[in-house]
């Protein structure tokens, strides 16, 4: 296995290499590239080689009291809050450019960070371009109404920004989950306060700077790296924040919910996932497995969208585990730098041992293990994909979030089998849908409880298509139209003629 990641592959990768080299692990405060107030820092790792990469400042609460002013600043002043909407279009078009005019290095210090494939991180990237155009396109469409009311008077909305928003980050899709929230929150005419996550915060502070060198005013974006229990609980705690929208796990989502209740702030939260994807009898086969293997493999399983648990109706079961495991079985595991690869590592020897927990705890269960289970190498935390067939939808791998390369097999025996199975979980995040079938379908779409339903395909996003949690999977909604409802609130004005 290839994993010298200091070997450039091309020249986005040379550049990432030494913009890392430059230091650049600091806080963005008020337009300031400044250290934490405590002096602290800490490694951020490549966890394809476990290279250390960079130091990273660790913002605590008095980092996050400087970002929260700051920002409180940028919202009230006229450079930000009285602007034409035609001008703060082009702010998100001008970021929109320079992220794709740097597109090959933002991908590279991605990678390196994160790990995921290069090709991944390059399509992610263009995506998050992608994103900022959408939400460029929505500022010039935010608008209230005139409502009736009778001859003494004259009725109307004003849709407004929230204000500061605290946004906390997942380490998963880091630089797209960081547009997602950025662009919907200047979108609307909000400040923001960004925690990344501190296991990739890199690509998120490249943005950053890139986003300065548009001329954005000072305090529009801040960025505070560092840990959960403190930077991200300050945020979530802050009286001078007014919303705080939260992706990662269930456990934390739940905490912010709790500590947004002294001031009241809004919260939307983008938690997991344990989707159900569901192959009926009459489907395209072919596509319905090629397409299994990639939910479950895409980004080593670290996708809260992930098709992890795979319905396939009992009599074709073993039919169906045979070929999954075939495929999956020729996956490219090793460096995400390499040409062709399929899966680079997880994200940490945290989140690897994790998953590999969890093929023990699908062994002592009884679940049949027909592919993998283990870690490939000894250096960088590379999985294989891992395979559990005869899985019953009561096992804790059925149940909990894995967040790796883990598929359970689960056979259904009719329709309302597949759905009864299909909605019994705690989650709510997405489902898939393979049928010829077209009334069954439709019929399927509307009776699973997820936020996101795939028919014939499993996995396309887009900044068009709203993403967001039934049950516990989650809070409010993410891109799309409702995304606007989540960063804005409605005033009403009556004027007596
Ligand atoms: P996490 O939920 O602890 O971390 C997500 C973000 O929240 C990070 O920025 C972290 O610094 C911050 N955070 C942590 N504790 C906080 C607190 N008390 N207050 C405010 N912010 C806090 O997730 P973690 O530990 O990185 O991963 C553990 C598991 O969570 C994974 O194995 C996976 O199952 C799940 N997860 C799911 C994600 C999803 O998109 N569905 C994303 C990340 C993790
Ligand atoms: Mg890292």
């Amino acid at each position: 296995m290839n994993v010298s990641a200091t070997v450039p592959v091309n020249d986005g990768h040379r550049k990432a290499l030494a913009w890392i080299g430059s230091g650049p692990g600091k806080l963005l405060i008020g337009g300031q590239w400044v250290d934490a107030r405590s002096g602290k820092s800490f490694e951020t790792v490549d966890p394809a080689t476990e290279a250390v990469l960079a130091r990273i400042a660790e913002g605590e609460q008095a980092d996050v009291d400087a970002a929260v002013a700051a920002a409180r600043k940028a919202f009230e002043a006229p450079s930000w809050s009285g602007i034409s909407p035609y001008l703060r279009a082009r702010y998100l078009l001008n970021i929109a450019e320079t992220v794709e005019a740097n597109a090959d290095e933002l991908a590279a210090i991605e990678t390196l960070d994160n790990g995921m494939p290069l090709a991944m991180s390059r399509a992610r990237v263009g995506g998050a371009a992608e994103l900022f155009r959408y939400y460029a396109g929505w500022v010039t469409k935010i608008f209230g109404r005139t409502d009736p009311w009778d001859s003494s008077g004259f009725l109307y909305t004003l849709r407004e920004p929230m204000g500061v928003c605290g946004q906390i980050n997942a380490w998963n899709v880091p630089l797209a989950t960081a547009a997602i929230k950025m662009a919907t929150a200047l979108a609307c005419g909000n400040t923001v306060v960004f925690k990344p996550a501190e296991q990739a915060s890199l690509s998120t502070l490249r943005l950053a700077a890139l986003i300065q060198e548009t001329d954005l005013p000072p305090g529009v974006v801040n960025i505070v790296t560092g840990f959960g229990t403190a930077a991200g609980a300050a945020i979530a705690n802050h009286a001078g924040i007014d919303k705080v929208a939260f992706t990662g796990s269930t456990a934390v989502g739940k905490q912010i919910l709790m500590s947004s209740v002294d001031n009241l702030k809004r919260v939307t939260l983008e938690l997991g996932g344990k989707s159900p994807n569901i192959i009926f009898p009459d489907a395209d086969m072919d596509q319905a497995i090629k397409a299994a293997v990639g939910s479950f493999c895409g980004n080593s399983g670290q996708v809260c969208s992930a098709g992890t648990r795979l319905f396939v109706q009992e009599s074709l079961c073993d039919e169906v585990t045979e070929r999954i495991t075939g495929i999956a079985a020729g996956y490219k595991v090793g460096s995400p730098f390499e040409a062709g690869i399929d899966m680079g590592p997880l994200i940490s020897d945290k989140q690897m041992a994790r998953v590999l927990s969890y093929v023990d705890a699908g062994r002592d269960e009884g679940a049949r293990l027909a592919l993998g289970g283990g870690r490939v190498g000894s250096r960088g935390y590379f999985v294989q994909p891992t395979v559990f067939g005869g899985v019953s939808n009561d096992m804790r791998i059925a149940r909990e979030e894995i967040f790796g390369p883990v598929l359970s097999i689960i056979p259904f025996r009719d329709e309302d089998d597949a759905i009864f199975q299909g909605n019994d979980t705690t989650y709510g995040l997405a489902a898939g849908i393979w049928t010829r079938d077209l009334s069954r379908a439709h019929r399927v779409a509307r009776a699973l409880k997820a936020g996101r339903i795939w028919v014939n395909t499993y996995g396309p996003s887009g900044a068009i298509m709203t993403f967001g949690g039934y049950k516990q999977s989650g809070y409010g909604r993410e891109q799309g139209a409702e995304s606007i409802e989540a960063y804005t609130q409605t005033k009403s004005v009556l004027v007596k003629l």
